[in-house]
């Protein structure tokens, strides 16, 4: 069972919509691999249906590289959890998580997301109809609560009777979106409860976690987390699993190696140019000139165009006085 076989203070790429596909999850492999990678979530209800499951499909794309990864999905229709869990063992996955924690209107409207915390009912449910279909172990995200942080001391604990064998705390409610910090000063108190109401759910703790020193730091303060979900951290550095400070010309390298794999993948798929534009500040963003470099990167609308600004700006005065 995978959350066994996991180093102790574990590390993983939180799943992030448009963000950790099947190619930014190869990117960050090779820029330094977590030990646990998520996909970005997909609608159990869009796999059940014949219009949606086609795209359904295709967030479920994985690699060899990629491996171990958990399927992160999400909806409010037990049945349709069912359905895509019987599936996801045979597609290669080692788990697969429920996502209470979505703060977008249009989910929670759908009854998805953070709205599970409202629906314990529904959630039970959910997890029950998803762990009745497959083998694999069925963990789930979410966050301190829906509007109130007091929220947590019943919905953790309730969570928690599920003896799920993961659950990962997201340190906001659901009204606090990413707009204030992480409750850290909350841990000891979450892994109180998991201490008593199910010592063998592992304890994976997630927000504002910016790279493997910060997991060090929090690991010494928190020895009893069992693992740390690292997220926008991947914006600011792309090695931030590792301890390297990398250098332009390796961001560079990261950058051209997207590309390649962007070019890769829209040969089998229709893989929008668009969502490509938000990754550019991830390479491009630690020196004199990188806001100029990005607007002429914005104007392109094809991989060969952004190669070209690219490897004219690697032939410029600008980038050799950043050596
Ligand atoms: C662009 C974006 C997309 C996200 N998509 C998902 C998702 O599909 N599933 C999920 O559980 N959380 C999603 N999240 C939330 C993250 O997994 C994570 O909980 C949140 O960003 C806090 O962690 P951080 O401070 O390390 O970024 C998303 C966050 C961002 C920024």
């Amino acid at each position: 069972m995978i959350w066994d076989n996991l180093p102790k203070d574990f590390t993983a790429l939180a799943p992030m919509e448009g963000v950790t596909d099947s190619v930014f999850r190869a990117v960050i492999n090779k820029a330094g691999r977590p030990d646990l990678f998520f996909t970005e979530f997909t609608n159990v209800s869009s796999f059940a249906s014949e219009k949606g499951r086609h795209d359904a499909l295709e967030r479920l794309t994985i690699t060899e590289t990629d491996s171990p990864i958990i399927a992160q999905i999400w909806g409010k229709n037990p049945e349709h959890f069912a359905l895509l869990a019987s599936k996801l063992e045979s597609f290669g996955f080692s788990g697969l998580d429920l996502n209470m924690g979505c703060p977008d209107k249009h989910v929670n409207k759908a009854g998805g997301g953070a709205a599970m915390i409202k629906t314990p009912d529904l959630a039970s449910e959910c997890i029950k109809q998803a762990r009745e279909n497959t083998n694999l172990p069925v963990s789930v995200k979410t966050r301190l609560g829906f509007t109130y942080i007091e929220e947590c001391k019943e919905w953790l604990p309730f969570l928690l009777n599920h003896h799920l064998p993961a659950l990962t705390v997201h340190l906001r409610t659901r009204k606090e979106m990413s707009k204030v910090d992480a409750h850290y000063e909350l841990i000891p108190e979450i892994i109180k409860l998991r201490n008593k109401i199910s010592p063998e759910t592992k304890l994976i703790i997630n927000g504002d976690i910016k790279d493997i020193k910060h997991v060090r730091k929090l690991s010494k303060e928190y020895p009893e987390v069992d693992g740390f979900m690292i997220g926008r951290g991947v914006f600011n550095n792309p090695f931030c699993f590792t301890d390297k400070n990398p250098t332009l010309t390796e961001l560079l390298d990261l950058f051209y190696y997207h590309l390649d794999l962007y070019d890769a993948r829209a040969k089998e798929i229709h893989y929008p140019f668009e969502p490509l534009k938000h990754f550019y500040k991830v390479y491009i963003n630690s020196f004199d000139g990188a806001s100029d470099l990005r607007v002429k990167l914005m104007e392109c609308k094809t991989t060969l165009e952004l190669r070209k600004v690219l490897d004219d700006f690697k032939n410029s005065a600008d980038f050799k006085s950043t050596l």
